[in-house]
């Protein structure tokens, strides 16, 4: 079953109106809704935001039967390319916010697990391709930053781009990644740039965030159609 996971209203609800024969799942904290998008049995929800709650609405999902994992969202833009309403498709996720540095750990190294995980190959693809045919977007495929915070300076940029590589930042992809690697289920991270995490940043995020938000879930619709009865 694949599973589509979004932190907010505005990236969820325009999935929801689509789900046919919906079946609402209460878990604690959380609800899935499982149904069928464009024919695809899915499984969808809304995890809130932030890294805990992302991890555990992923596990709630894996419970439930998930065997891929799509987390779909807006983001704001480390890359300087990057502009607002472009796409980052994640290669892989880092969580820029783990410092375990004072044990001579790397920033972001969590000790005895992974200092990033990779997504799926063919889910990328697939994202990519959906991707690709939105008009008038750049698509980047690149790191995705994770933290339990909202990026909105030049030096908070500039720690993401220097440090970690990063092409984006927001607040779930790597609890997501975390999980679902430890579990070996499949997982692509899809965003949406609402702002560049810059002086500027809460200002374009809420200007822009419901429009952008669009495109991921385009991008989620276009590998519905790609993934069909695969899934
Ligand atoms: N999501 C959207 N914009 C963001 C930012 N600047 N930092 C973290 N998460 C975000």
């Amino acid at each position: 079953m694949l599973a589509i996971m979004g932190a907010m209203d505005e990236e969820i609800e325009l999935l929801l109106e689509g789900l046919q024969g919906r079946e609402d799942l209460t878990r604690p904290g959380v609800t899935l809704y499982r149904g069928t998008l464009d024919g695809v049995p899915v499984l969808l929800t809304q995890s809130g935001i932030g890294k805990v709650n992302a991890a555990m609405t992923a596990t709630y999902l894996l419970q439930e039967g998930a065997t891929r994992v799509i987390f779909t969202g807006v983001a704001g833009g480390v890359h300087p390319d990057l502009r607002v309403g472009d796409i980052v498709v994640s290669s892989d996720l880092v969580q820029h916010d783990v410092d375990v540095t004072a044990l001579n750990y790397a920033p972001g190294t969590i000790p005895g697990e992974a200092s990033s995980w990779a997504a799926d190959e063919a889910l990328r693809t697939v994202a990519l391709e959906a991707a690709g045919e939105i008009e008038g977007v750049q698509v980047l495929e690149g790191r995705v930053a994770s933290g339990d915070q909202f990026i909105a300076s030049k030096e908070g940029v500039r720690r993401l781009r220097e440090t970690f590589g990063a092409a984006c930042a927001e607040m779930e992809g790597a609890a997501v990644a975390q999980v679902c690697a430890k579990a070996g289920v499949p997982f692509v991270v899809i965003r949406s740039v609402s702002d560049t995490a810059d002086h500027d940043a809460q200002v374009d995020y809420r200007t822009f965030m419901p429009r952008v938000a669009r495109h991921a879930k385009q991008v989620v619709r276009g590998m519905l159609a790609r993934l069909g009865a695969g899934t």
